[in-house]
């Protein structure tokens, strides 16, 4: 995390979508830090080792188009997660730019949260 101003704002959202949080976040931020800064609940027990899958998050395919694609490690990791669908990375390895402005970020209907 850098000591600059966040200059990005984006929301994630409960599996159900009865839950909404924004957020705030800097360039080159993870998901998984994000959403940890802003206590919503998203394990990710491993904390980005890439080992636990508990940082699971959808994404919408507009957005989802334009990311890196999945490492071999990470789709290795995706295809022993539940409920995984087409939308579905680790928050751990997505990294945030300006074009998460305004975007949805869903937690799938596996989260579990043991903090
Ligand atoms: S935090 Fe474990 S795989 Fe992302």
């Amino acid at each position: 995390m850098t000591d600059q101003h966040p200059t990005i704002a984006f929301d994630f959202v409960s599996s159900d979508g009865s839950k909404t949080w924004p957020v705030t976040a800097n360039r080159g931020e993870s998901l998984l830090d994000i959403a940890w800064r802003h206590q919503i609940p998203m394990e990710g027990a491993c904390e980005g080792a890439m080992a636990c899958s508990t940082c699971h998050v959808l994404i919408t395919a507009d957005l989802l188009d334009s990311l890196k694609p999945a490492s071999d490690e990470e789709e290795d990791m995706l295809d022993i997660t539940y409920n995984v669908t087409a939308n579905s990375r680790l928050g751990c390895q997505i990294l945030v730019d300006e074009q998460f402005n305004g975007t949805k970020i869903y937690l799938p209907p596996d989260t579990r949260n043991m903090m």
